[in-house]
């Protein structure tokens, strides 16, 4: 079998460190600059000729940077005859522009995809994507993987009562509804619309009774905090017991943090597809790590072996946990 590399870009380390520990192999050494005008150089410090290479670079902030250096890498990768090469993007900058709201506007999600392919990666793995039908945007084999058991072994560690999952906007009904099935509690959802000129959002109204109830509000991305405090807000003021969120993608925008730390949210659960520095960590916040899941899902491409019993296993063993509860 071509031997497993793991690569590194600069936007998340300590997730590829983590990772490259748990598949018990070291980072392939690179060489990442910038030149004076701005412009990014990548090369790969070891042959790779004959590998099966895997790239680590969520598209975070700065969105443009990442995504140039990963496209670079992936060329750098390229010209040094590996076997095959997989683009790991823990967070997918751009997937929430993936439809043309308006006329002539562009759909940059399927950008970045096709980019991606023409830089030469032969597959995708993501995770949580804003809307999972951008994986259709790819010609190439890319996987999304989905949280949700990770979440649900998390909030059955907490042992809450009395809980309702809360959609903190429509579009995030099936997330919400994905994870309450399987603790078989109810959802709500919260009616959200942007303000026109400002883009803020604007929370009103609730579909749902939480009167007296811990709420677990699910999303995908926190950016300006906004869509979330707000909610809590709501939630409180309909008389909610205790809020709680999770979600995967810490962006983090702007005055989230402050947001996040003045509002009505008990705490806020995030995993590491962002890396959160240490500036902006606060108390009431937690990380779950996705690398020993990202680790197994490494292995399991490279060996050619599905992923499908993973979640099997995942989700038996939280049938066990809810029988004792
Ligand atoms: C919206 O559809 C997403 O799922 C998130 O709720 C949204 O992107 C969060 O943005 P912000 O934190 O800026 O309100």
């Amino acid at each position: 079998m071509e031997q497993l590399r793991v690569i590194s870009g600069s936007a998340n380390r300590s997730l590829a460190e983590e990772v490259a520990e748990r598949l018990n192999v070291k980072l392939t050494p690179t060489e990442i600059k910038r030149f004076a005008d701005g412009e990014i150089y990548v090369r790969i410090l070891e042959s790779i000729r004959g590998a099966d290479v895997f790239v680590i670079q969520p598209t975070s902030s700065d969105a443009n940077l990442n995504l140039m250096e990963l496209l670079i890498t992936i060329d750098a990768l390229k010209r040094s005859s590996p076997q095959r090469i997989t683009a790991i993007v823990p967070y997918y900058g751009y997937c929430r522009q993936d439809r043309k709201n308006k006329p002539r506007e562009p759909i940059s999600a399927k950008l970045v995809a096709k980019l991606l392919e023409a830089a030469g990666v032969n597959r995708v793995i993501t995770f949580d994507l804003h809307v999972a039908q951008v994986q259709g945007f790819f010609d190439i084999h890319s996987d999304n993987l989905d949280l949700v058991p990770l979440y649900v072994e998390h909030i059955l560690s907490k042992k809450l009562e009395n809980i309702i999952f809360v959609a903190p906007d429509v579009g995030g009904t099936s997330r919400a509804r994905a994870v309450a099935k399987i603790m078989h509690a109810p959802i709500a959802i919260i009616d959200k619309r942007r303000s026109e000129d400002t883009n803020k959002p604007i929370i009103e109204n609730l579909i749902g009774d939480v009167k007296g109830k811990i709420c677990i509000m699910v999303d995908d991305i926190i950016d300006t905090a906004g869509t979330i405090t707000e909610a809590a807000s709501l939630l409180k003021r309909k008389g909610a017991k205790e809020v709680y969120v999770y979600a995967t993608h810490a962006v983090l925008s702007g005055n989230a943090i402050e947001k996040l730390e003045n509002s009505e949210i008990k705490e806020i659960i995030f995993t590491n597809t962002i890396e959160i520095p240490k500036g902006k960590q606060i108390k009431k916040m937690k990380v779950i790590s996705i690398a020993p899941f990202l680790a197994e899902t490494i292995k399991r491409v490279h060996e050619g072996i599905p992923m499908g019993v993973v979640y099997e296993n995942m989700y038996k063993k939280i049938e066990k946990t809810m029988k004792k509860c």
